[in-house]
């Protein structure tokens, strides 16, 4: 299959290029489509074979249920039967954006989409071409992130040719993800809330409206008996060996992180580090990607994954990252950095 890739404005994409999308989700394609997180891989969420095609593209197991996006509220109730109090209150404020809910799920979606759970997880992204392929296609879209599966994801459209050329049939390329990790994904079918993965949208500000609200992003081996869906911590990963690490000092963090890329390379392997800007890496030959400046996690945030994927082209053996935290979207970023460390995680005391 040809990948075709059509290039669209991100604020104000050409109707005729989104209907031409459209076209081909409606007759059972994929098409990856910027969303402010990250690309997703889409296809007709009413369309069981449609969705089969998206695990055999990624390479995703069957087990690892996919978002469905809408463009609309009224949608919520042609994906979800929902119970919940806070699904309302919650799609308010912070629909459309960057977070997922995990509801109940309407018998309309196939159970593939949802890796035969009884719930589904829903999200109505904000980006102006998504929401107007959504719109164009008049029915939801179930979309992973745009990747091989255990990948980082895709920010932009060339991430997704690297993964997937040949395998898609469509990429609509509008520019860079703004948010650059995925969404928070909040389980409302429990009861206190749970959420199951940090992302775009900050704990801090969901506590507002759940002061109870639990989070549960667990790092199971891949050798864990029975790991719950999308639980995996070897995730997100890179080719080379990441270690991540992470201290209250960041002055000793940097200064072990800086003794560990010496040792590497006097062992022959070639290092690369992920670090702000500013931070100095006193070692010679280690290749450094800048994030951004730490007074802008944003920033670092919407960075990272490109970072990392140009790290790993480069060719370097081993990577050595710095943490950021847990404020706003530092978890995020720690949670993703903690998988594609594959556990490796260092704590300098
Ligand atoms: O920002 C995002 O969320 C991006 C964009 C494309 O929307 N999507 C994304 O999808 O990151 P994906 O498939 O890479 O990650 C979705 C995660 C999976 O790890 C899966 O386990 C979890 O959502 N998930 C999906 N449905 C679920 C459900 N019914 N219950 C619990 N977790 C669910
Ligand atoms: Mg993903």
């Amino acid at each position: 299959m040809k990948t075709r890739v059509l290039t669209v404005d991100p604020h104000q994409p050409d109707p005729a290029l989104i209907k031409e999308a459209a076209h081909v989700i409606r007759k059972g394609g994929l098409v990856a489509f910027p969303t402010e997180t990250v690309y997703g891989l889409g296809a007709n969420a009413y369309d069981a074979e449609a969705v089969n095609r998206i695990f055999a593209a990624k390479d995703r197991p069957a087990t690892d249920p996919i978002i469905v996006h809408i463009e609309n509220r009224t949608q919520i109730y042609d994906v979800a039967m929902t119970h919940s109090s806070f699904a309302a209150a919650l799609s308010d404020v912070f629909f459309p954006g960057a977070l997922t809910l995990v509801l109940w799920r309407n018998a309309r979606i196939p159970p593939s989409v949802s890796a035969g759970l009884e719930t589904v997880a829903l999200r109505m992204p904000a980006h102006p071409v998504a929401h107007a392929l959504i719109a164009a296609a008049g029915v939801p879209i179930a979309a992973p992130s745009a990747n091989r599966f255990s990948r980082p994801s895709a920010t932009t459209a060339a991430h997704v040719l690297a993964d997937l050329d040949g395998r898609i049939d469509l990429i609509l390329d509008g520019g860079a993800a703004t948010i650059g990790v995925e969404s928070t994904i909040l389980d409302l079918t429990v009861d206190p809330p749970v959420v199951l993965r940090p992302g775009g949208v900050s704990i801090e500000a969901l506590r507002e409206f759940i002061p109870n609200l639990q989070v549960k992003a667990q790092y199971l081996t891949a050798d864990n008996a029975a790991p719950a869906p999308g639980q995996l911590l070897k995730h997100y990963s890179p080719r080379a060996e990441l270690y991540l690490y992470s201290g209250d000092d960041p002055a000793r963090t940097l200064a072990a992180l800086t003794t560990a890329a010496r040792t590497w390379i006097a062992a022959g392997r070639r290092v690369g580090v992920l670090a702000a800007d500013g931070d100095v890496i006193d070692s010679p030959s280690v290749q450094v990607a800048r994030l951004g400046s730490l007074d802008d996690l944003d920033g670092i945030a919407a960075a990272l994954f490109a970072r990392l994927r140009e790290l790993d082209a480069s060719g370097v053996d081993i990577i050595l990252a710095c943490d950021f935290g847990t404020q706003g979207v530092a978890l995020a970023i720690r949670d993703r950095l903690t998988r594609a460390a594959d556990g490796r995680v260092i704590n300098v005391t």
